[in-house]
Order: C-alpha cells, then structure tokens, then sequence
C-alpha cells in the first residue's frame, strides 16, 4: 500500500501511483468531464490499493479537480467503494428480500460461526470481510452471495462448507 503515514490527524493526499493516473487518464478519455469519472477513478485506486483511504479520496479528488467532500458523496452513495481497509477476500452477502424468504439469514450465521465474523468485520488473518448488500441480481437463485467476481447461487451450510474448504485448499 502506498499510503503516507501523517502524524497529524488530518489526513494529506498521498501521491497516485503511475499505474493509477494511467487509467485514470484512459477514463478521462471517455468522458467528456473530469468530474464524471469519479466513480471510476475509485475504483481503480481500490483494486490497487484493496480500498479507499482519506489519502486516497484526497488525492483522486485533487487529480480531478474536485473537492475530497464532493468526491466522498460518490464513494458514500456507492455501496461498493470501501473506506476503511477491508480483507483480501470480500465477501458481498445479499440480504434482500428474495433471500431473505430463501433464508439467507441462516446462511449469514454460518458463515459468521465459520469465520468468526459479524457483518463489516474482518477475519483476524486478514483473508475475508462480510458486507451485506441490496439485491445481486439474482432472486430466482437466492440465496446468493459475490466473492472475488464470482455469485454462488442457492446457499446452503452444506454449499458453504464446500466453498470455504476449497479456498483453503487452494492457498
Ligand atoms: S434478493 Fe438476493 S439476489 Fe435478489
């Protein structure tokens, strides 16, 4: 992570990496307004940097030329940009209602018992966070869950054992 430690409270815009203005600037390519990539310009910086830092926001914000406020309404109305540090792996646990009839509740509470994790926590190693989110698209496979890009549909404990242990497997 290249984040500049401060030893004030406030935080200071830490430098984008080449890699970030990079694709930032192809972004910009496509929209004919800087501010219109906001959205897209955090997401970038948080599949460089696995989430969005007050230096991160700042610093994105100064490259568009906008202010860090106007920038965080973005990152606050989008429900995917995270803002505080999250784990390698996170895990996007739809609670809607479609899953919730299908109970997903139950499904959660496995997962928490497994991991040791309540919702917006993260595993002491670092491996996994737990989100709930609104609908993932697909009700009529409820309950459903996105991890690393990929939606495991039809959650079941058994389904999630499978899951988990083969991802342990995998390391
Ligand atoms: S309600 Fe869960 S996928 Fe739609």
């Amino acid at each position: 992570m290249n984040i500049i430690a401060t030893s004030s409270a406030r935080p200071v815009a830490r430098a984008l990496t080449v890699e970030e203005k990079h694709e930032i600037d192809h972004e910009m390519t496509l929209y004919p307004d800087k501010k219109a990539v906001g959205l897209e310009a955090l997401k970038i910086v948080q599949k460089h940097q696995g989430w969005v830092s007050d230096e991160s926001l700042m610093a994105v914000a100064e490259y568009l030329g906008m202010s860090a406020h106007e920038l965080d309404g973005v990152a606050t109305f989008f429900n995917l940009i995270f803002r505080r540090p999250v784990g390698r792996n996170v895990i996007l646990f739809c609670d809607s209602v479609s899953c919730w009839i299908m109970g997903c509740d139950g499904i959660k509470d496995h997962i928490s018992k497994r991991l040791g994790i309540d919702y917006g926590q993260t595993t002491a190693d670092g491996e996994y966070t737990l989100l709930p989110v609104p609908c993932l698209g697909d009700c009529d496979r409820a309950p459903v869950m996105l991890m690393d890009g990929e939606q495991h549909r039809n959650l079941t404990p058994e389904k999630i054992d499978q899951i988990f242990s083969q991802r342990a497997k995998n390391k």
